[in-house]
């Protein structure tokens, strides 16, 4: 099946294009085009994400990337160049977009634009599937070539908008066992960064600044890591790291021109305690339920440091658990994996409502 996949829920507009094969059993996803459009520069100067902005800006980038994908041409395609674009939308047999969660301004974008295509495709067969963004996220790992997953699993979900734990029985049958309870993990990072005076988003920004940094240098707390329980809470690791900062001022105050190298500490120790309490209560569930493969998605996943951290502690811990990240261009947001959930939402015959759900969940 080809899958045209549309994704406008945040702050990154994205097309993709993709063949799937094989069914649930063991689904296969083959790329055939993947095009972001990122709004970072957009956004940099106000240090966080301007909903009105965003949408003009997907208004702007959808019907750019889709002529760069409707362009694509098949192996078996004979028509001229100028048939391509039609012959490509005409063989599509699922139109998948995002519906939520997200900022509805430009979930709405990305469904009307979806909405509009189905309408010009020549094709009648051709169907029109909600995704839930977060299931995009977590079938983001069958995007690789390489995604024997074996179940029970436990699935982590880390992005700027969630921190979830779930319990997966199957690749489509899950528990969620914990969640955060006030910040997500890359909202923390982003947050951070800002009192930091790094530009969004803050993740990339701290990793790279924790590269120079002692991550035993200052120790902030690891919340909830001794809870029984799987809910995360990051707020009070990101309060820490502002009353540090504001320490650091009365005592100092030209701190910041005096030593580098202490942000660099604060961001490595702050990335420390961060990523021990995800690491920590992921590894603990792995345990309690026996999985067998640890599936870990999401913006926050492409942290080379987090998945350094997670391959040790598997080795120490739990060495009979494969760990799965996805790849790097997969872990943001992006479109082929809306695809991948678009796949198997349709062979779920699991029809979402087309209409934007800015705080739908799992
Ligand atoms: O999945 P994503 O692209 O969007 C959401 O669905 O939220 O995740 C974006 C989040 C941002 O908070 C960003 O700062 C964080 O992922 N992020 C990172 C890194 N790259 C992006 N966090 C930590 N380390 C990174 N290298
Ligand atoms: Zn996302």
């Amino acid at each position: 099946m080809k899958i045209l996949a549309i994704e406008t829920s945040c702050d990154e507009t994205a097309i993709a294009l993709v063949e799937a094969s094989n069914g649930l059993k063991n689904p296969r996803f083959k790329i055939l085009k993947n095009l972001v459009a990122s709004q970072i520069k957009t956004h940099q100067p106000f240090g966080g994400i301007v909903p009105n902005l965003a949408k003009r800006e997907h208004l702007k980038n959808l019907p750019i990337l889709l002529k760069k994908i409707l362009n694509f041409k098949f192996p078996i395609c004979n028509a001229s160049h100028n048939d391509i674009s039609e012959y490509t939308l005409n063989s599509v047999d699922i139109i998948a977009v995002t519906v939520g969660p997200g900022l509805e301004p430009c979930l709405w974008t990305g469904i009307n634009f979806a909405k509009q295509l189905k309408i010009k495709s020549a094709n009648l067969k051709t169907k029109l599937i909600g995704v839930n963004h977060l299931e995009g996220h977590l079938y983001s790992n069958l995007l690789s070539p390489k995604s024997d997953i074996l179940y029970p699993a436990i699935s982590l979900i880390i992005s700027g908008g969630h921190t979830i734990l779930l319990l997966m029985k199957n690749l489509i049958c899950w528990e969620k066992i914990g969640e955060t309870r006030d910040d997500a993990i890359g909202e923390s990072f982003d947050k951070v960064a800002r009192l930091l005076n790094l530009p969004y988003p803050g993740g990339p920004e701290i990793e790279k600044l924790a590269k120079f940094g002692n991550s035993e240098a200052i120790e902030f707390p690891r919340p909830m890591i001794n809870q029984k329980n799987y809910d995360f809470s990051f707020s009070g690791l990101k309060t820490a790291v502002l009353y540090y900062l504001r320490g650091l001022n009365q005592e100092q105050n030209n701190w910041q021109s005096q030593s580098a190298s202490i942000k660099a500490d604060i961001a490595a120790s702050f990335q420390q305690a961060a990523f021990e309490v995800l690491i920590s209560k992921t590894i603990r569930s792995v345990k309690e339920f026996k999985a067998k493969s640890i599936i870990i998605s999401g913006g926050v996943a492409v942290n080379k440091t987090l998945q350094k951290q997670f391959k040790k502690e598997i080795k120490n811990h739990s060495p009979l658990s494969c760990l799965h990240f996805p790849l790097s261009s997969f872990c943001g947001d992006n479109a082929a994996m809306i695809a991948a959930a678009g796949y198997i939402n349709f062979l779920r015959k699991k029809n979402k409502q087309i209409i934007a759900q800015s705080n739908l969940n799992l």
